[in-house]
This record gives structure tokens, sequence and C-alpha cells, in this order.
């Protein structure tokens, strides 16, 4: 009898995808250097959650089930046109020069003796030059390297943000900026930003990279905001405001701290000047939809474009991102409330702490209007963080915030039934409940 888990893995269908990604990425990504190949390799290694490349892969293969006649938009780009599977017509392709050079490989390189060969890697062909679709699935070759990139640009942006957020750990060991410190960890995803950036150049498609590149810099205004006006423990500010006063990185406070753990002593803690408490709620959506629900939404339109189906499937699969992406950091939030390090793989009952004003706290503040005072001040009293969870536990702010994650997890649901039944759409939506309802 079949296994009840390979009976109820709704992902199976995707899983000979999955299970070439993290070797996929690493040709994306292998260099001349030894230590630098370490460092932008390590968060690979740790097996996450990889749900941005699921979404894109599900959502893939639920396109693939409209019928091609019906994704017959005009693209400018017309390699689209000849990659829909079982297209009939002449494919216009136009020839390209030859395979280019891959400019890491320095000359100093081969002096010491590091073989090219072993830093060849797919980027040198273009993806017009790959095979035009795949016949078993009809997950296109461009759709699995964008499910690729998204986790790329994903993992560079956890290098960066564990230097910001001063972490220790993530997927259960040392953070890069740990293991190996924060220059290395900086330059590693600057690292994986550009050969991300290679990747989608040779997507060849000018709207995907519009797409991707905005995702990139809306993942930095989302930590901006998050950034603004911070305050250090040491009480010196991190301002940006008017003045154009911008100091205080550890580094710069001149007081290096030996251990990178003792960075935690001076934690940065958000200082922004909201008074409303509704103001605090959309600046906490629009943090949120820049920071996370950006890159599941707009990697989820780039995969439609690349299907070539019609406007209306394009917007709902945005929304569908943008609900989903909004619900998972919603959820992530909440979280960061209940779950134990353990469980989370990453320290938890972090944001009281950091500063962090998200839902739950917010939802507290509605009902008493004097946390305003606690949340100004980021928590930085003594009592602040303990004053703030009673409160959260007191108003339901976890119940609450459970309730907003589920109204863009159902709104997400509706978007997916612009596709057609598929057994991808089952997966898509087995996942968009399991975000809901997942504890890590
Ligand atoms: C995790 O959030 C962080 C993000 C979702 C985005 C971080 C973005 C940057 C650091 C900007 C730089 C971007 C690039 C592309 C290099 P979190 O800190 O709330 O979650 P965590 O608990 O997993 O750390
Ligand atoms: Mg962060
Ligand atoms: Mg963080």
């Amino acid at each position: 009898p079949q296994s009840s888990s390979t009976f109820s893995d709704p992902f199976s269908i995707v899983s000979h995808e999955m299970s070439n990604l993290a070797k996929s990425i690493a040709n994306l990504i292998g260099s001349g250097h030894p230590t630098l190949n370490r460092v932008s390799s390590y968060y690979f290694e740790a097996e996450g959650k990889n749900v941005r490349p699921l979404i894109v892969l599900l959502l893939s293969k639920s396109l693939a089930a409209i019928p091609l006649e019906q994704r017959n938009r005009i693209k400018i780009d017309t390699y689209d046109v000849t990659e829909q599977p079982h297209f009939k017509g002449t494919p216009t392709k136009t020839s390209v020069a030859g395979n280019s050079v891959d400019d890491s490989i320095s000359p100093l390189a081969i002096l010491h003796g590091i073989n090219p060969k072993v830093i060849l890697d797919p980027l040198s062909k273009p993806m017009d030059r790959l095979p035009q679709f795949d016949a078993v699935n009809g997950i296109l070759p461009k759709q699995r390297r964008l499910a690729e990139i998204v986790e790329m640009i994903h993992t560079a942006s956890l290098l960066h943000d564990d230097v910001i957020d001063l972490s220790d750990s993530r997927r259960g060991r040392p953070s890069g900026n740990i293991a190996f410190t924060n220059k290395m960890a900086v330059l590693a995803g600057d690292f994986l930003l550009g050969r991300a950036s290679v990747a989608i150049a040779r997507l060849r498609n000018p709207e995907v990279i519009e797409l991707l590149s905005t995702t990139i810099a809306n993942l930095v205004e989302g930590e901006f905001m998050q950034l603004k006006n911070t305050v250090m423990s040491n009480g010196e500010t991190n301002s940006i405001s008017n003045d154009g006063e911008n100091k205080i990185i550890p580094e710069a406070t001149g007081k290096v701290p030996t251990k990178q753990h003792e960075y935690s002593v001076s934690a940065p803690q958000e200082v922004d000047h909201i008074t409303n408490v509704n103001a605090a709620f959309e600046y906490y959506l629009h943090k949120t939809y820049l920071k996370t629900a950006s890159l599941m939404s707009k990697s989820s339109r780039a995969a439609a474009v690349l299907s070539g189906s019609q406007d209306d499937i394009i917007e709902n699969c945005y929304e569908f991102g943008r609900n989903l992406g909004l619900c998972f950091q919603i959820v992530d939030d909440m979280l960061d409330y209940t779950a134990s390090n353990a469980t989370f793989g990453k320290p938890s009952q972090a944001d009281l702490k950091l500063g962090l004003a998200t839902a739950p706290i917010l939802f507290a503040w509605k009902e008493q209007p004097e946390l305003g005072e606690l949340i100004g001040r980021k928590f930085s009293e003594p009592g602040d963080v303990e004053i703030a969870r009673n409160a959260v536990d007191k108003f339901q702010g976890l119940e609450k915030t459970r309730e907003m994650a589920q109204e863009y997890c159902y709104k997400a649901l509706e978007n997916l039934r612009v596709l057609p039944e598929s057994d991808a759409r089952s997966a898509l939506e087995f996942l968009t409940n399991s975000i809901l309802t997942r504890n890590k």
C-alpha cells in the first residue's frame, strides 16, 4: 500500500524541481574564492523552508494548466512566445553571441592553480539557449530559474538582516555574521545579489527584470522603515531625521565589541514618532509588504508573466503573492511571541526587545492607549517589555493577529480561484493554509 506520507504530500508534484534547487543554486554561486564560497553557500546548506521557490514552482505548474490559446499575451520579448509548451509556430529566434565569459574568474585565481572549470556554471548559457520547455510537467526552465533567483535574493537579505538585527542564530546554526564576521556576511550577501542579477538578466525578459529589481529595492526600503530612527541602548541615536545625522553602527562608536555576541548589548531600537494607532498599523503593513510580501508578490507575478498568461491572471497571481506574503509575515510576528528558540531556529521573543511594535502589541494599544508611550520609547525602560507582553495577553493580541493573518490567507485562496483546478492549485491552497497554521 502507498505510504501515507507519499500519498498526502501535496508538494510531491514539484519534488523533482525542489530537490534540484540547492544543486542549481550551487552552480549559480560558485566563485574562484574558497572562503567566499563557504560564506555564500552557508545558509543554503541548512535546510530552509524554501517557501518562496515552492510558491514560484507550484504557481508555475498551476499556470501550465491554462490552455495555451488563453496564454497569448503579446510580449515584448519574443523568446517567451516560443517557450509555450507545445508551441507549434516557428520560433522567432535571432542568433545570440557566443557564451559570455565569467568575469569573476580572476587571472590571479588561475595563477594560484584554481581550476576555472570548477567555477563554470549554467550562467554561461543565456536562458534562451536552454531547452525551450519541460514537456514532463509544464514548468518552464525560466520559471525554474526564477525559483532559484528568488531564493538567492531572499538568502542575501537574510545574511544582511542578521548583521542588522545582531542575530546569533539562523536555521538552528550560528548565523552568518557569527560564523564568519559581519564583513564577510555582508559581502557574501552582495555577491549573491550580484549573481542573482546575472541570472535575472539572462532570463531575457525586461518585465521580469523590472519586477525582480524592484523587489530588491523594496527589501531595503522595508528594512529602512524598520531601522528608521534607531536608538542604541548606549543612548546614542541612529537618526535619519532632518538634520541628516546618521551615525552609530556598532563599529562606528569606537567601542568595537570583541565578540560578535556583544553587539546584542547595544541592540538597535526603533524610534518612530507615530502617536496614532491607525497610522501605526498602516506603517506596519506597508513595512511588512516591502520587507516580505514584495518578493512573494512580484515573483508570483513574474511566474505568470513568463507563462504568457493574460492580465487578469497576472494581477491575481500578484495579489495572491501579496496576500500570502502579508499572512506569512504577520504569522512570523505572532510566532516571535509564542515560539521557542528551538522550534523557530532563530531567536524568538526578539521583537519587543529590539523595540519593534508588530501586530500583537498594536492590537493591545488599540485597547489601552497608554501603551503608546511604551511603544514610542521602544520599550526601553526597565519592565516595559514585560508590561507589553502582559498587555498582549490581556487584550488577546495574538488571537487578533491570527485573525488578521487569516483574512489575508482567505484573500490569497480567493485569488487562486482564477486558476484552473489542478493538483498544483490544490497544493498551493494547502501551502496557503499551512502558512497560517505553521509553528516555525
Ligand atoms: C527578515 O526579517 C528580513 C527580511 C525579510 C528582509 C531583510 C532585508 C534587508 C536586510 C535589506 C537588504 C536586502 C538585500 C536584498 C541584500 P526579520 O528580521 O523580521 O526576520 P528574522 O526573524 O528571520 O530575522
Ligand atoms: Mg530584521
Ligand atoms: Mg532578523
